[in-house]
């Protein structure tokens, strides 16, 4: 084969390039020009399978029922739609230290233990003396794991074609690069020519194939993020790094259902799974204190009780601040233009900081109504009942609008206590079937709400 060469592409206008510079001098952007691989000459479509790609119908394409693998960890099987699938991709993405290469060694020790899968774990930030470390802390069992301390994605390939694994681990991408390019590791062009060869690989030989990414606080410049599109699944690890718990959650997943969440407590011999999360998040004031409300949200399959706290304190600054921690920034500024114009209550002179506790992350809009009962709780100084739960998306019209999973989320929020809910009226248990121990009081308006918490 004809050795490739690079070449260097904006990412803004795509203008081609011979050599690397800061700025493009066509569309004269920052810091979009990387380097890729331009294609060796008399280069030849390859489809998946590893012969030349053919147009077939739907109906001639033979219907293979996917086989999953269970991990053997039931929170992360969850996670993946019910196991791995062969040939799959799965890229998981976390801050540094969060518990990704232990989550992975734990799996990959079930996945050769248990279901007696060939194993190899590649890593390129740790000696094996250090991963041997970590399997003794783990207690991992399993002397057959196979484990390879390489960074360069040919040589990792070639023991692969040697060895076939049935599950592979490459800990992380950024730290993989491949001859072909000549920029650092860790840059965009070699992250992505990097994985797109290990892709190719896991699709050409049903390797079951996870790669690590770390993800920077300032939104990844080399991160996974340009990975997202190349893997079938792409699961990122939340959590506190003061708390113990971590929540792995699928952001996408071709082989099973989104936002489904695992749950893990991060203990000294490593992760142990919490089957029943439901109430690890709250933190149970011993008195009712302002600015708190616990909502029940659902993720996944499970709903989960978390504690939505706001301080609002008065503002020095003529742009008053919006902090939020958890959930989306901009729902915050539209949600307290809803509490001026609908519940008459004005912050433009308070800076406004909202949490969500244990550092999880709501994605759902039926953290609205519990934000904005937080925001009045502190503004007021007022504390909530800390029997009370609350959730329910709130409209722009000031309509308080029900959630998906009403039924669920109030029975989860009785079983562990709660007496009184505050709903929308959509999300009310009928009169045949009301919740045991439970006062729900249906709103419709946002007025209605701000009066039935207080
Ligand atoms: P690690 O899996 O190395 O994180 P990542 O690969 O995402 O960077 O996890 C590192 C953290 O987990 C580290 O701070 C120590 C802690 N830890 C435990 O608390 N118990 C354990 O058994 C292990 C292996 C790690
Ligand atoms: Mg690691």
């Amino acid at each position: 084969m004809a050795k490739s060469r690079s070449v260097f592409y904006c990412t803004e206008c795509g203008a081609r390039l011979g050599k690397w510079a800061g700025q493009c001098p066509e569309c004269g952007g920052w810091n979009c020009i990387v380097e890729e691989v331009a294609p060796a000459q008399g280069h030849r479509a390859v489809g998946y399978a590893g012969g030349p790609a053919e147009v077939r119908t739907l109906a001639e394409v033979e219907h293979v029922a996917e086989v999953r693998t269970p991990t053997g960890i039931v929170e992360l099987d969850r996670v993946l739609g019910g196991g791995m699938v062969a040939g799959s991709v799965v890229l998981i993405g976390g801050d540094p230290g969060i518990g990704k290469s232990t989550l992975l060694l734990q799996a990959v020790a079930r996945a050769t233990g248990g279901a007696g899968l060939s194993s190899l774990y590649v890593s390129g930030e740790e000696s094996l003396q250090q991963i041997s470390l970590r399997a003794h802390r783990l207690g991992v069992q399993q002397s057959s794991i196979r484990l390879l301390a390489e960074t360069q994605v040919e040589r990792m390939l070639a023991v692969a074609e040697r060895d076939r694994p049935r599950v592979m681990v490459v800990d992380s991408i950024q730290t993989v690069f491949t001859e072909l390019l000549a920029s650092a590791p860790g840059s965009v062009g070699q992250v992505r020519e990097s994985a797109a060869r290990l892709v190719r690989y896991a699709k050409q030989t049903g390797t079951i194939l996870f790669l690590i990414g770390h993800v920077t606080k300032e939104g990844t410049l080399a991160g996974p993020r340009v990975l997202e599109h190349m893997v079938d699944s792409v699961l990122y690890f939340e959590g506190d790094s003061g708390s113990q718990y971590r929540v792995v959650r699928a952001i996408k997943n071709r082989y099973g259902a989104v936002n489904e969440l695992g749950v893990f407590a991060m203990t000294d011999t490593g992760l142990r799974e919490v089957s029943n999360p439901s109430a690890i998040f709250l933190s149970r004031h011993a008195e009712d204190v302002p600015g708190s409300v616990v909502m029940v949200t659902r993720e996944g399959s499970r709903p989960l009780l978390v504690e939505v706290q706001a301080l609002v304190d008065e503002s020095r600054l003529a742009n008053p601040r919006r902090v939020v921690l958890g959930l989306e920034q901009n729902r915050l500024a539209m949600l307290l233009a809803v509490l001026h114009r609908h519940g008459g209550v004005a912050t433009y002179d308070q800076d406004v900081f909202v949490n969500v506790v244990g550092g999880v992350r709501v994605a759902e809009t039926g953290a609205d109504l519990p934000v904005l009962l937080a925001v009045m709780s502190s503004l007021r100084n007022r504390p909530l009942s800390k029997h009370l739960i609350v959730f329910g998306e709130v409209g722009l019209a000031g309509e308080i609008r029900p959630v998906p999973g009403g039924p669920e989320r109030l029975q989860e929020a009785a079983k562990h206590g709660f007496t009184r809910a505050v709903v929308a009226k959509g999300n009310a248990p009928s009169a045949k079937r009301p919740i045991e121990g439970m006062e729900v009081i249906a709103v419709e308006r946002l007025g209605e709400a701000l009066e039935a918490s207080g």
